[in-house]
């Protein structure tokens, strides 16, 4: 757990705030010259008055450790006693020179959620709700696991094992025929979009992504120097010949498409239009990669081929996780593409981090290879499908008229617009917060205003209409 000041201690709490940040500023976690949290931030941390960061900072000022500035805010002192006249690296400059760019501050307000102590309602996080993980099924991959006395490094492609069932559980549920040696094992589908990022673009290159995406969110495409061109999503998925355009006018290298149950729009890209897509990139000679988390959601149980399974001339790369099935915390997910780049994926992740940790492998090929796998899966899709009904039950029941959304038929986002176009998602997402709800609002996923996202698989069941009764009233209050 996270430290917070002792209400019940009998040291005043700016004296124990006081003595935390002494603590943290001697043992070198805020250097010389860096700044503290500001009083605002570490209030609302530890659910206290300003006023008693106030007298901590005070008492950190006495103690010759910190100088407030008005502007500057509270900074570590370069002589802290004893330093004598030693120079020390600027950390900040450090951290806004790296190469790597923050998350945009919205989605670092989201990120600090997961897992927090704070009670949130969150429809934020595109994760499972502990009744949608298969825990006992988890527990019992984890006690039979052998560990054979070592528990050395990986295959740099991943656990054979696990390779092997990936392979048949792709077979078996998406319709798509694979081969181990021609998987990747990733930290979960985020890992493998950067490494297809890392390892086969350049700064300069020209990408198509969908608008709104997954993909929009994240900053690596602009940390790496890719240009991104957008392409509208609609009902039925992007418009083939969009692309066309595009590539005419910016020479497209790679389109990055989440064809079913897409993220945020739970939309799904239809048959033909996958035809027609796959047609023009082999026309034009542009890489796919298909990222596939959500696609064995689909409530009724059906689900139309995936790009992958029609493509015959390995146009595409295949990324798919465990995280919308399983668990999030196990960060399995993996590529699969053409022998040449996995093997050229694989050495840049072995020089990222030497090879994927052993145990979560393990779990996974357990847990894909039980016989007890398709009922979870089945359990799986019901759930998600009471918890899709009953937030739609709940906004009719709250925002008849004012909010409006498309009914999507498997993965876990309700994408919703705002009907009244002077109402910002930006402001509503603070409203909220303050009422304990927190979702995604449209601009970090998307270049139009006036939506939002509603993930509904991480809430608890039983919590869903009060958080649609919050964010009903957070919507009142700014009309
Ligand atoms: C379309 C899509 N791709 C990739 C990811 C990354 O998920 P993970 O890395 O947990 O597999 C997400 C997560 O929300 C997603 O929606």
């Amino acid at each position: 757990m996270e430290w917070r000041p002792d209400r019940a201690s009998e040291v005043p709490l700016y004296k124990q705030i006081a003595n935390y940040l002494e603590s943290r500023i001697l043992n070198g976690e805020f250097p010389p010259g860096s700044r503290l949290p500001s009083e605002r931030v570490l209030a609302n941390q530890w659910k206290v008055n300003r006023s008693t960061v106030n007298c901590a900072f005070e008492e950190l000022r006495s103690a010759g450790l910190v100088s407030r500035i008005v502007g500057r805010g509270t900074v570590v002192i370069r002589n802290l006693p004893g330093s004598g006249t030693k120079q020390f690296p600027n950390w900040d400059m450090y951290v806004k020179q790296g190469y790597y760019p923050p998350n945009n501050p919205v989605n670092q307000n989201i990120y600090r959620f997961i897992r927090a102590d704070e009670p949130m309602i969150n429809f934020a996080i595109g994760e499972l709700s502990s009744d949608l993980q298969p825990v006992e099924l988890m527990k019992e991959a984890y006690s039979s696991i052998e560990l054979n006395n070592d528990l050395g490094y990986e295959h740099i492609q991943g656990n054979i094992t696990l390779r092997e069932t990936i392979s048949e559980h792709m077979k078996t549920y998406r319709k798509i025929e694979s081969t181990p040696s021609s998987l990747l094992i990733t930290s979960g589908a985020q890992q493998a979009i950067h490494l297809i990022i890392r390892g086969l673009l350049k700064p300069g290159d020209s990408v198509a992504i969908e608008d709104p995406s997954y993909a929009y969110s994240l900053p690596i495409f602009h940390s790496e120097g890719l240009h991104t061109h957008l392409l509208p999503v609609q009902n039925n998925g992007i418009d083939p010949d969009q692309i066309i355009t595009l590539h005419k006018r910016y020479r497209l290298k790679m389109l990055f498409l989440n064809p079913t149950y897409q993220n945020p729009t739970g939309t799904t890209l239809d048959l033909e239009r996958r035809r027609r897509i796959l047609e023009i990139c082999s026309k034009f000679g542009i890489a796919i990669v298909e990222d596939d988390p959500y696609s064995i959601t689909g409530y009724d149980g059906t689900s139309i081929p995936s790009m992958k399974s029609m493509d015959k001339e390995g146009l595409v790369l295949y990324v798919s996780s465990l995280t919308k099935i399983i668990a999030s915390g196990l960060r399995i997910g993996w590529i699969l593409g053409p022998q040449t780049v996995i093997n050229h994926l694989a050495d840049v992740k072995q020089q990222f981090d030497f090879s994927h940790p052993s145990l979560p492998q393990l779990i996974a090929a357990k847990l894909l290879s039980s016989k007890h796998f398709d009922e979870h899966i089945m359990h799986l899709r019901e759930g998600l499908k009471i918890k899709r009904d009953l937030t739609i039950r709940s906004l009719e029941k709250e925002l008849k008229g004012i909010i409006s959304f498309s009914v999507p038929e498997g993965g876990i986002h309700l994408w919703c617009k705002l009907n009244d176009e002077e109402i910002d998602e930006n402001l509503l997402f603070k409203e909220s917060l303050k009422k304990g709800v927190v979702f995604a609002p449209g601009s970090t996923l998307g270049s139009k205003h006036n939506y939002i996202r509603l993930t509904y698989s991480r809430v608890e069941t039983n919590c869903i209409s009060e958080g649609i009764q919050l964010l009903a009233q957070s919507l009142r209050e700014l009309e």
